[in-house]
């Protein structure tokens, strides 16, 4: 998010009297995995009164590591936000639907959802969570996360997260900075499109790449991005080998005419 015009949308907004609610923020964008100046935008927000929002689907869930993630921008000022949404199953291969939606103040979430039961003696100061929410009666969603959590340990968490971002790293190491523009943030996401290439022969080269990879067991995504589709390596499976990236990397950069 670039802060200047941030700044200029707000002030815009106000000029035509009309009411910001809410900046969202993004923790990890899908395309790159890259994070968003949390800090400033965070601080904006409080001067001007808005909800802060922070998209964390993508990299919320590194937060709850206790691994040092030096190289992870941002990662202790998350808590600035007003709200945060983050998607566990995005890396942790944990079944979904198990994603997130925190809120600094679940006063908050009583304040919206509240309408006041009259079969229930909500008489007591006991807070009725069947009113922190649309649904009264909630299906039981939490045991997939609390049972995968629980799986993995923090270790195994710690371990998964931290061999992500070593792998996007190996990765990008070896892939031909002369041969591609490459795109990536701090986090474990990575896309790349050929130099001297227009954007017709960019899309008919990673349709027919993604297909030739796929045939050789590696998924790989082919995101749209600045009209048009490019290439994109999540590194979201702990089974992916080291083997396997190099792999990947000295194919993509031996086939890059293909
Ligand atoms: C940055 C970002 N936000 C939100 C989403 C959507 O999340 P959900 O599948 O929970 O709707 C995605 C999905 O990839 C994402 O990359």
């Amino acid at each position: 998010m670039d802060i200047s015009q941030l700044n200029n949308e707000i002030r815009k907004s106000k000029l035509l009297g009309k009411k910001l609610f809410s900046v969202v923020a993004t923790f990890g964008t899908t395309i790159r995995g890259s994070i968003d100046p949390i800090y400033e935008i965070g601080n904006i927000c409080k001067d001007n009164n808005i909800w802060l929002h922070i998209d964390g689907s993508i990299g919320g869930i590194f937060a709850i590591s206790n691994y040092k993630f030096h190289n992870i921008k941002e990662i202790d000022n998350l808590n600035i936000a007003n709200s945060i949404t983050i998607n566990p199953q995005k890396i942790l291969g944990i079944t979904k639907t198990s994603s997130l939606l925190l809120v600094d103040d679940m006063n908050k979430l009583k304040k919206a959802f509240y309408t006041g039961l009259p079969y229930i003696d909500s008489s007591d100061d006991v807070l009725n969570r069947g009113e922190l929410g649309v649904q009264g009666s909630r299906p039981a969603e939490i045991i997939k996360l609390w049972l995968g959590l629980k799986f993995l340990g923090k270790d195994g968490i710690d371990n998964i997260l931290s061999s992500s971002i070593r792998k996007k790293f190996l990765f990008e190491n070896i892939l031909d900075k002369n041969k591609f523009y490459v795109y990536s943030g701090s986090l474990h996401i990575i896309s790349f499109e050929p130099k001297n290439m227009n954007t017709n022969q960019i899309n008919t080269w990673s349709l027919k790449l993604k297909k030739i990879l796929l045939e050789n067991k590696f998924m790989i995504s082919r995101p749209l991005h600045k009209n048009r589709y490019i290439l994109r390596v999540v590194f979201g499976n702990f089974n992916t080998k080291e083997s396997h990236i190099i792999e990947l990397a000295n194919f993509l950069n031996n086939n890059i005419n293909e």
